[in-house]
């Protein structure tokens, strides 16, 4: 067993609408209950002194939803983030909001722009929420960006590493996730960061995200922590000189 923490833990809040259902409310009553483990899960993360946490909040899909419920969402996205802001900054958490941004409204845009803005100088959490994501999008856009930049500078095509490319994904001031989270008995990865996450562990729980708590935060890192990182080699190589 080794008591490495993550670094970097990325969650999908899967479960809000079943959440819901199970107690005869509106789809919506739990997206409003999920914001409570959002808050104590992003304690818990300081509590732990990880420095990374993505948070899954809207995918480039979920547009399909009803619009009644998309709606919804995006007011909740707002008047949280209006809400929460000054609250996160006076805990020193870094703001970043990834996802295709053109798509939302100019109020949250603004609103976005202005808590990433206050928060760039703070270092205790950076705090990534996926707004609007995608990450065949986030992978389309970087390479987008990459060939821009190519035919601007020169004719010839030059190498591309791994590494240089994802200083162009939206999460290039990132480290890679440690651990992945989700919640609701899913086991999906539902288009969050493919790349990003070719060595992460994965962690599934049974709970819905509105129950989601600190205990149940500290279980999946305990997990973790049982957990062997091979990334290719064996597992004696892995073994340290004796
Ligand atoms: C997660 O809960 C929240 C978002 C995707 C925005 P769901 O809304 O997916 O809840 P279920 O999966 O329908 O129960
Ligand atoms: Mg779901």
């Amino acid at each position: 067993m080794n008591d490495k923490l993550p670094k970097h833990v990325a969650i999908v809040m899967d479960g809000n609408g079943r959440w819901a259902q199970q107690r005869l409310l509106p789809r919506v009553a739990g997206h409003k209950a999920g914001v409570t483990s959002v808050r104590e899960i992003i304690k818990a993360t300081i509590e732990h002194d990880i420095p990374y946490l993505t948070l899954f909040a809207f995918g480039q899909e979920n547009w399909r939803r009803p619009a009644e419920e998309v709606g919804f969402l995006m007011s909740l996205l707002l008047k949280t983030l209006k809400l929460e802001t000054k609250r996160l900054h006076e805990n020193g958490v870094k703001l970043l909001i990834i996802g295709e941004r053109k798509q939302l409204s100019n109020e949250l845009q603004a609103a976005i722009h202005t808590a990433e803005q206050l928060t760039i100088n703070n270092s205790r959490l950076q705090l990534t929420i996926a707004i609007n994501y995608s990450g065949q999008w986030d992978i389309l856009q970087a390479t987008q960006r990459w060939c821009e930049e190519v035919q601007q500078q020169s004719s010839a095509v030059p190498i591309l590493t791994a590494e240089m490319f994802a200083q162009y994904l939206s999460t290039s001031t990132l480290p890679d996730p440690d651990l992945f989270i989700r919640t609701s008995g899913e086991h999906r990865i539902s288009n969050f960061m493919l790349w990003q996450m070719a060595y992460t562990e994965f962690y599934f729980t049974e709970k819905c995200w509105p129950d989601f708590r600190k205990n149940d935060f500290a279980a999946a890192i305990d997990a973790f922590q049982n957990r062997e990182r091979r990334y290719g080699f064996t597992s004696a190589q892995l073994l340290p000189a004796t």
